[in-house]
């Protein structure tokens, strides 16, 4: 059996910003009243005609992570693609990034767990270096979601929370089974999946039945997300901790052993909740949500890679990778640095 060590972190956002500000021009909101609900301030947001889609921000993050891990992109052995925005309804957009990147013709895996995407993708990723099918794998959560929101008045309770943006991670076979992603934690509700979902385009549908539905009514919103918010709040404030718990009880250890938790960021008053709740202090918390909005499957490697970019991650420190969201689906990771 070997370890997976993480040797490689990288981030990307468009340059765009968009403040609550700017959306107050769209609809009837207010900066007070984001700030107040998520503690969002801004996000990034793709423009027309950047070139970043949900394929090309991955390559750039995955660039970084490659150049900080020593890597070039022949030396990765499978992609882990993680996203619930693809560029394609088929094919994934992991495909699109091993031949971005110029990777050899390797595996390419999609994963389509939303908010808690990342979780699964590294417990995933970590299975195949433990079992020692493969050496180097890229691990990637990318989303673009702000082509597909409703900036109406109508949409405001979903649409002031997302952000664009792209992490990526690499993980390397290791010897030190002492080290590396210690233990996981996986779960799902599938009977709440309408709480928070898109719901068309579907194969439940005709297409030809779906774009007569659309002629005929052009205000059919089931091409928005829907989210029944306060629903998702009170799940995921009670899932973030089980999941948190879980990781630590596997491995023998308690919250206060804990040096950094990085929360999918959905919404800081749900990481302000779970913290409070596990009695965490202010430094063993990562929030960045202020400055990207919540960006889902990409949320945790952005927040990965921005705390070890400012040294809040030390050789030796546990962390814990942990999320909530669309399925409903969550669970953790935890790693000993
Ligand atoms: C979405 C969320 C911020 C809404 O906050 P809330 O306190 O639950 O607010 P409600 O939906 O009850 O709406 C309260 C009022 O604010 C209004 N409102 C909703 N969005 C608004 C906005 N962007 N600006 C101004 N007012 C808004 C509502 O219309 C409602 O008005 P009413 O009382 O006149 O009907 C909150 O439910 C939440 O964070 N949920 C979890 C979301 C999340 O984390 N999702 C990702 C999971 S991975």
């Amino acid at each position: 059996m070997y370890s997976s060590k993480v040797i490689g972190l990288g981030k990307y956002v468009p340059e765009r910003v968009v403040t609550n500000e700017e959306l107050t021009h769209y609809m009837d909101t207010s900066d007070e009243w984001i700030r107040e609900r998520t503690g969002i301030h801004e996000r990034h947001w793709v423009e027309e005609g950047d070139g970043n889609n949900t394929a090309s921000m991955a390559a750039k993050a995955s660039r970084i992570a490659l150049e900080r891990a020593g890597l070039t992109p022949k030396d990765i052995d499978f992609i882990v693609f993680a996203t619930l925005s693809p560029d394609y309804y088929f094919p994934g957009s992991g495909v699109l990034l091993q031949d971005m990147l110029g990777c050899d013709t390797i595996g390419a895996l999609d994963v389509r767990n939303q908010c808690s995407g990342f979780v699964y993708a590294t417990a995933v990723a970590d299975q195949f270096i433990r079992s020692g099918m493969y050496k180097n794998i890229l691990v990637v959560g990318s989303e673009v979601q702000s082509t597909g929101l409703d900036l109406s008045t109508r949409g405001r309770g979903v649409s002031v929370i997302f952000g664009d943006g792209a992490g990526a991670m690499v993980l390397t076979r290791d010897e030190d089974t002492s080290r590396g992603y210690l233990a996981h934690s996986l779960h799902s509700e599938g009977k709440y999946a309408l709480e928070l979902a898109v719901q068309t385009p579907s194969n439940r549908v005709p297409t030809s039945k779906l774009l007569k539905r659309v002629a005929e009514n052009p205000d059919d919103t089931s091409f928005y997300p829907y989210m029944n918010g306060n629903f998702v709040f009170k799940h995921a404030v009670v899932r973030f901790q089980e999941a948190i718990m879980e990781v630590l009880n596997k491995a023998g250890l308690t919250p206060q052993d804990v040096d950094l938790v990085i929360p999918h960021q959905a919404n800081l008053r749900i990481s302000q909740f779970v913290q409070k709740m596990l009695k965490l202090r202010d430094d063993q918390m990562f929030n960045n949500i202020q400055k990207y909005g919540n960006t889902t499957a990409a949320s945790i490697p952005i927040a990965l890679t921005e705390a070890w970019e400012e040294g809040r991650i030390k050789d030796g420190d546990y962390v814990i990778q942990v999320a909530f969201g669309s399925g409903f689906t969550w669970g953790a990771n935890l790693i000993k640095w």
